[in-house]
């Protein structure tokens, strides 16, 4: 380790309380230049609190900030960028509908005479673009890029305004494992330069590749700092859900479980396909049976989803829900039918702000009753008390606003919307990204719990672990195809990782069920 280097932002005693929440209570942060910083805890820690008020949108309490040297408090976040401290959040803040080259150069375009002398900005903007390894034509538009690319056009924005403290909360969630690496090495190569970057995640793999120091806060107070090298992974969780993480290993028992494939599948689709989206797919999920979508992002795994939801029209192929042809490309009629979809967008087609908790935990079986039938109070109270208990929603406030609560927490209420319509089926996209460790194990005891008294699940993950440790098969896809299936007990990681890459595991040779079998050689 280098010795001791500048304290670029120095947070000492930080307290805010919201009305019935303390979300900071006495925190010190040291923030240094040339340092990957990783802020860490479970959902609701308090984590976006800290930086928010670090970055002027929140304002403090009790405590004092000092940005390199000097005492601060900004008042919008603004006022903090002129003074070096930049932030990407997960959800991209720039004009989707400018160039590529007006957001990097938004302000600080270049002027001849008064007026903006757009080719020499945009070969300024290709210039710090370049600078950061991205290769992309500056009068693109940037909505027409992916959010990773969008993400680094950010950063490379918060270049131009030389930044001293970059600030990335969650910046990974909806990367694929190619676009994570070309932002770690752009994280890399700014350190190396001297910027201190506070980085947030709940990847540990992530956590250990990237960072050169933690801070773990729990409860909205300090637990400690460490050096990467001094502490474990064990002994990180420990620290930040106080206590031993031990229950893990009996949810193996999920992806053991035998299922009997002799029936009428709760779900069979037939050459279910949409041009330029998904090429015709064969599925089937039995009663009780988890199977899991695995391959890269772009894959074809949310297409898949979202075609058996009837969110998107297929324009060839068929659905069967428990025997019988059902309509596709009505995601009311599948509702009808018993299947309900969360989707991995919460922002877009999940939450709804302004309600509380228990609204939005109701909102699906009111969507599934129809607004004929009203749902009685005691009904609802019941259902709500269940699944923030059995969730972990925190706060365990049913009257809350969900705005109000931290992003993990919103999460958690989203599926227990969907948990909440008791379907017959119940497809899963992405359900634990931006989940703490300690919370992921509760939702997958939850789904497997479920899935044992009978409930068919499609479950997407990014995480292959989780995969396959909850779901009894895989159906892998690649470049817009479903190549294959494996049962989970007969694949590790590595074999899984390969087949997805490759198209083929070495390890195991897949030990598919007939009904798979055959549509494997019809896709081949
Ligand atoms: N504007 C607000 N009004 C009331 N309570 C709030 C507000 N913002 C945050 N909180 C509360 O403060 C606490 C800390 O939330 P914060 O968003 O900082 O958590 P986090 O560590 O970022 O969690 P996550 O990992 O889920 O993103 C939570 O209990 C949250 O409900
Ligand atoms: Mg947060």
């Amino acid at each position: 380790m280098t010795p001791e280097r500048s304290a670029v932002v120095e947070m000492s005693g930080i307290t805010i309380q919201f009305p019935g929440v303390k979300a900071l209570d006495d925190v010190d942060f040291t923030l240094r230049a040339g340092e990957v910083h990783s802020l860490m805890g479970e959902n609701g820690a308090g984590k976006s609190t800290l930086i928010k008020a670090l970055t002027g949108v929140y304002g403090i309490d009790a405590g004092s900030i000092r940005v390199a040297g000097e005492e601060r408090q900004f008042r919008t976040t603004a006022d903090a960028q002129a003074a070096g401290v930049a932030t990407v959040y997960q959800e991209v803040n720039l004009c989707q509908n400018l160039t590529v080259g007006e957001n990097v150069m938004l302000g600080a375009e270049i002027r001849r005479a008064g007026m903006v002398d757009w080719k020499a900005t945009h070969a300024a903007a290709a210039t710090y673009l370049a600078e950061l390894g991205v290769h992309i034509d500056t009068r693109s538009i940037l909505a027409s890029h992916s959010i990773a690319v969008q993400q680094l056009v950010a950063i490379t924005r918060a270049m131009v305004v030389d930044t001293k403290v970059l600030v990335l909360d969650e910046p990974t969630s909806s990367l694929d494992r190619g676009e994570v690496e070309q932002l770690f090495s752009v994280i890399r190569d700014l350190r190396d330069r001297g910027v201190a970057i506070l980085f947030v995640s709940h990847f540990l793999d992530q956590i250990y590749e990237i960072s050169d120091r933690l801070t773990v806060l729990r409860n909205g107070t300090l637990v400690g700092e460490y050096a990467i090298t001094e502490l474990g992974r064990e002994q990180l969780v420990a620290k930040m859900i106080g206590r031993e993480l031990g229950e893990l290993e009996s949810l193996s028992a999920s992806a053991e479980r035998p299922i009997d494939r002799t029936g009428t599948p709760v779900l069979r689709a037939s050459g279910l396909g949409r041009k330029n989206a998904l090429e015709p797919v064969d599925l089937e999920v039995f009663g009780g049976e988890i199977v899991g979508l695995a391959g890269l992002l772009g894959s074809g795994r949310t297409e898949l989803a979202r075609l058996l939801a009837g969110a998107d029209r297929p324009d060839q192929g068929s659905v069967d829900v428990g025997g019988t042809a059902s309509r596709t490309g009505s995601p009311r009629h599948a509702l009808d039918r018993g299947i309900a979809f969360s989707s991995e967008d919460r922002r877009a087609e999940g939450i709804v702000g302004d309600l509380t908790v228990a609204e939005n935990i109701v909102l699906g079986i009111q969507a599934r009753r129809g607004a004929m039938r009203r749902i009685s109070a005691a009904e609802k109270q019941a259902v709500v008390d269940e699944y923030i208990t059995a969730l972990g929603v925190r706060p365990a406030d049913p009257n809350a606003l969900i705005r109000n609560l931290s992003g993990g927490n919103q999460q958690k209420v989203l599926l227990a919307r969907w948990l909440a319509t008791a379907p017959e089926l119940l497809i899963l996209d992405e359900p634990t990204r931006g989940i703490d460790v300690g919370a992921k194990a509760d939702i997958q005891r939850k789904v497997a719990e479920l899935a044992e008294k009978g409930l068919s699940v499609v479950f997407i993950s990014s995480e292959l672990e989780e995969v396959l440790r909850i779901a009894q098969r895989v159906a892998v896809l690649r470049d817009r195809r479903k190549i294959g299936e494996l049962a989970t007990r007969d694949v590790d990681l590595d074999a899984l990782v390969t087949y997805i890459a490759e198209g083929q595991s070495q390890q195991a040779a897949p030990t598919v069920p007939e009904t798979v079998s055959s549509d494997r050689e019809k896709i081949a």
